[in-house]
């Protein structure tokens, strides 16, 4: 088993690699992972999380409260938003927020990644939609971000930046990757002309591909509320899907499963 300390360390490892790579600027950012059912590892409020080293690294509950933090730590401000997802994705290890140029300028322009244009986006992320602004630290945010959790593993936030969860801290680390990426490549292809997206059969064969390697997580190709009901999937509905009535109910009735599994 992996010791809590390897786990703050990896965490710092993963907060340098976002500075690093320009996902974040200055104290931005927060990432954790969690380690039990009520106890999660995350990073403190108003640090660069290119800059920390394992005792920066605190453990809360379930709930966001401190169970252990050094002097002059407290953890995230965003620690709700964190808590939200794992608790209405049980199968969520690790939460990475960041504020990537490109992703971000997605967000603020109010343009969801939904069009379906290289082959790796489309298996990995599907599309991304925006989840709608809410002020950061209050309960805006995971309120926002409620409705997307059954469906994508990243969504941007209107106006703020991006959130990407998986099973692992890496796997986590790697969807904002790939989601930045996505969304870098289809900024540039805009300047050249627009992108020529992937018709609908091909986006289906990436979806069989995907299918076939078993991959973990939420992805419209499995859960897409439009394509369970045998419409066209998000890559198909401009990302507007889990805005449906239909989606919403979808998403309601997972959450009261969940509630009631009592995970
Ligand atoms: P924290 O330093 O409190 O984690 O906040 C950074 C941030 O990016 C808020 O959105």
């Amino acid at each position: 088993m992996v010791s809590e300390y390897e786990i703050k360390k990896q965490i710092c490892d993963i907060g340098k690699r976002i500075y690093d790579r320009g996902m974040v600027a200055a104290n931005d950012g927060n990432i954790s992972v969690k380690i039990s059912d009520n106890e999660f590892l995350c990073t403190p409020t108003g640090v660069s999380k290119g800059f920390m080293t394992p005792e920066y690294i605190c453990k809360v509950d379930a709930d966001g409260n401190v169970i252990q933090a050094n002097k002059g730590f407290k953890p995230s401000s965003e620690i709700k938003m964190h808590m939200r997802v794992y608790k209405e994705r049980p199968d969520v290890k690790a939460v990475v927020h960041a504020h990537p140029i490109y992703a971000t300028s997605f967000a603020i322009a109010g343009i969801p990644l939904t069009q379906p244009i290289m082959p790796e986006a489309v298996i990995a992320l599907g599309c991304v939609p925006i989840a709608e602004y809410g002020t950061p630290s209050t309960h805006e945010i995971p309120d926002a971000v409620s409705k997307y959790l059954q469906y994508y593993d990243a969504v941007l936030l209107e106006n703020h930046g991006a959130l990407a969860y998986s099973d692992s801290l890496l796997a986590a680390y790697h969807k904002m990757e790939s989601l930045e990426f996505y969304a870098e490549l289809l900024f540039l292809s805009k300047q050249l002309g627009g992108p020529q997206e992937l018709s609908k059969e091909r986006v289906e064969k990436l979806y069989e591909i995907r299918r076939q390697f078993g991959m973990t997580g939420k992805h419209p190709a499995d859960v897409c509320p439009n394509a369970q009901a045998g419409k066209p999937s998000c890559h198909g509905c401009k990302g507007g899907c889990s805005s449906s009535s239909d989606g919403d109910l979808v998403a309601e009735i997972t959450k009261k499963v969940i509630a009631a599994l009592g995970k």
